[in-house]
């Protein structure tokens, strides 16, 4: 079953495309093809991309149609702030996904460990939501491990004997465990990437975080999507890590920028 969807898809994979990603979607993409999508939709209008349509009800709705059953999206999204008031967009749109169908498989938080946006009566705001809504049960986790802050043998509490009181025994402390859901990331030249020419995008998220995700919520061979791909990021990580990537953007400097990031990689056409 999989292997027939890449080999309809194999004319598609591993390129850059400049168009609307409502129309690219609703002219290239047939249902339940997509692993997974990792991506960030334009923030209320806190950035200039060059002008673009924004039309998040019909983006949700396609995203939901060419996500596989057990697919995964991550949407990596914060919000503006207006005289003093949150817009919560982020919320409006978690809502709406999960409205159409999607699972919120989690409310995962990006940290940042540099540059905080600072306001003169509020808390330093240092992170942004990445919403993780799957298609049903997500069909791959590969959870990512960390180090436990502390090692070697302590004196832990074994289970319950008969005489119902807790027993101590000496046991090796793991030396590793499952990632929380906040992860921190350094931002900036060396943290968000060390592709200098990327920086002419405004708004780049890291490539770690790019790469966190893919590597948990998919395999290798499988496709990723990011619809609004900017200076792709997501694509550059999903190559790296050996699956197939699809890239769109509205706008064409966007995209020529994407594609000489990955050209440093592999020579990807451009269409
Ligand atoms: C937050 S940025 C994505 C940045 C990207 N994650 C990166 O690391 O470079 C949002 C992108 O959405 C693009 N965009 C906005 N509306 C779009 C649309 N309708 N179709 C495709 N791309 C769109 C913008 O041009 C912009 O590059």
């Amino acid at each position: 079953m999989t292997q027939t969807i890449y080999k309809n898809y194999n004319h598609l994979l591993n390129k850059f495309y400049v168009d609307d990603c409502v129309h690219f979607m609703q002219n290239n993409v047939s249902n339940n093809c997509i692993d997974l999508i990792v991506t960030s939709p334009p923030y209320d209008d806190l950035r200039d991309y060059n002008g673009y349509n924004f039309d998040f009800e019909n983006i949700a709705n396609e995203i939901f149609r060419i996500t596989k059953n057990g697919g995964v999206v991550v949407w990596v999204v914060g919000d503006k702030i207006k005289n003093g008031n949150k817009s919560l967009t982020s919320f409006k749109q978690a809502l709406y996904f999960q409205q159409i169908g999607f699972n919120v498989h989690d409310t995962m938080i990006y940290a940042k460990k540099n540059t905080p946006f600072m306001r003169s009566n509020a808390y330093t705001n240092s992170y942004e939501y990445m919403f993780v809504f799957s298609k049903g049960k997500p069909k791959t986790f590969n959870p990512l491990k960390e180090e436990t802050a502390r090692s070697g043998l302590e004196m832990l509490v074994a289970n319950k004997k008969s005489d119902g009181k807790n027993h101590k025994v000496l046991k090796e402390l793991k030396k590793e465990k499952t990632k929380t859901n906040i992860w921190y990331y350094a931002v900036g030249l060396g943290g968000t990437t060390n592709d200098r020419e990327a920086f002419q995008h405004p708004a780049m998220y890291p490539e770690q975080l790019a790469q966190d995700h893919i590597l948990s919520w998919s395999n290798e061979g499988d496709i990723v999507f990011d619809p609004m791909c900017g200076s792709g990021t997501t694509c550059k990580m999903a190559f790296l890590a050996k699956r197939n990537f699809i890239g769109v953007d509205i706008s064409q400097e966007y995209i020529e920028m994407a594609r000489k990031r990955l050209d440093k990689y592999r020579n990807v056409l451009c269409i």
